[in-house]
C-alpha cells in the first residue's frame, strides 16, 4: 500500500491561522464535489435548529450559493456585499424562517474562497468568528477543493465533518483533505461523514478504508461522525428545493443526520 496522495506541501502551520480558535464553528469539507456537503449542512444546521439551537451556516461555495438554492430562498444581502465592502458580515445574515436558522448565502458567479484577496478572507474570517458569538453553532459549508484558501477558512473551527462516498475520486480527496489539514495543523479535529451508504455495513467499511489509510500514513484516526444511507428522499427534496426535514422529516437519511446531530449536542 502507497501513499495515495504522496506529495505534501510541508510549509509551517500558517501561525495566523492556526492560532484562531472558534469552539462552535464546523466546516464541512469534501475535497470532491456533489458529495452532499451543501444538503448534509443543511439538514445538520436544521435539526439542530428543531433541537432548539441558535444556528448560522455559512455558505463558503462562496460563487456557486448552492445553500440559499437548496432552501428555495433568495436573498437580498450575500456575501458578495460584504466583500466588496458594502456591508458588514452581520448585516448579510438572512433568516430561514420556516427553519429557525440563518444563513449567510453565497452569489452564484462571485468568485470562490481562493479568488478572494488574502486580506479579504483574513477579514471575512474574523468577522464570522465575531459573528459566531451570538450563536450557539456555526456551520461553513466549504464547497469543493483543498486549496489553502478553504483549509484556512476551516483553519479556526473546532472540527471539520469530512464528508465522502464510497467512491474511489471521493476517498482520495477526502483523504488529501485530511492530510494537508492536518499537515497544517497537527491538532485538527477531522469527523468522517460517509454519505451515499447503500447500508450501514457498507458506510462502516469505507469508513475503514480511509481510516486505515490515515492511520498508516499520517499516525492519525479521524473519528467516524456517522454513516448517512442513500435515499431517494434527498434528490426530491433538492429537485423541489425544499429542505428535507420539511418534505421529508421522517425519511432514512434524515434519521442518519439526526444521529450525528445528537452526538454533536452531547459533546458540546
Ligand atoms: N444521502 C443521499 N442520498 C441520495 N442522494 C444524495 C444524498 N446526499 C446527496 N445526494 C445527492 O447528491 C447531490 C449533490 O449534493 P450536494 O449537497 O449539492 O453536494 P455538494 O455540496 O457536496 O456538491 C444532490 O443533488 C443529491 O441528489
Ligand atoms: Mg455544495
Amino acid at each position: 500500500m502507497t501513499d495515495p496522495i504522496p506529495f505534501t506541501p510541508l510549509q509551517p502551520a500558517q501561525t495566523p491561522f492556526t492560532m484562531l480558535r472558534c469552539p462552535n464553528m464546523y466546516a464541512i469539507a469534501s475535497g470532491k464535489g456533489g458529495v452532499g456537503k451543501t444538503w448534509f449542512s443543511i439538514t445538520l444546521c436544521h435539526t439542530l435548529a428543531k433541537a432548539g439551537k441558535r444556528v448560522l451556516l455559512f455558505d463558503g461555495d462562496l460563487g456557486l450559493a448552492n445553500v440559499d438554492i437548496q432552501l428555495g430562498l433568495t436573498p437580498e444581502r450575500d456575501i458578495a456585499h460584504v466583500t466588496e465592502g458594502q456591508i458588514s458580515l452581520a448585516e448579510a445574515v438572512t433568516r430561514y424562517e420556516e427553519g429557525n436558522f440563518d444563513i449567510l448565502a453565497g452569489r452564484s458567479g462571485s468568485g470562490n474562497l481562493a479568488t478572494l484577496p488574502q486580506q479579504k478572507l483574513t477579514d471575512l474570517r474574523s468577522a464570522l468568528i465575531e459573528l459566531a458569538k451570538n450563536y450557539d453553532y456555526v456551520f461553513v459549508d466549504l464547497g469543493a477543493g483543498i486549496d489553502r484558501a478553504v483549509r484556512q477558512m476551516a483553519g479556526p473551527a473546532a472540527a471539520t465533518y469530512v464528508v465522502l462516498t464510497d467512491e474511489p475520486t471521493s476517498l482520495t480527496d477526502a483523504y488529501a483533505y485530511i492530510k494537508l489539514s492536518r499537515a497544517a495543523n497537527p491538532s485538527a479535529t477531522l469527523r468522517v461523514v460517509v454519505n451515499m451508504a447503500s447500508t450501514a455495513l457498507e458506510g462502516e467499511k469505507t469508513f475503514a478504508t480511509i481510516n486505515k489509510a490515515s492511520e498508516i500514513f499520517l499516525q492519525y484516526q479521524p473519528e467516524l461522525a456517522g454513516i448517512v444511507r442513500r435515499d431517494t428522499k434527498v434528490r426530491d427534496a433538492i429537485r423541489a428545493q425544499t429542505p428535507l426535514l420539511v418534505r421529508s422529516p421522517l425519511c432514512e437519511a434524515a434519521s442518519d443526520v439526526e444521529i450525528i446531530a445528537k452526538k454533536l449536542l452531547t459533546s458540546t
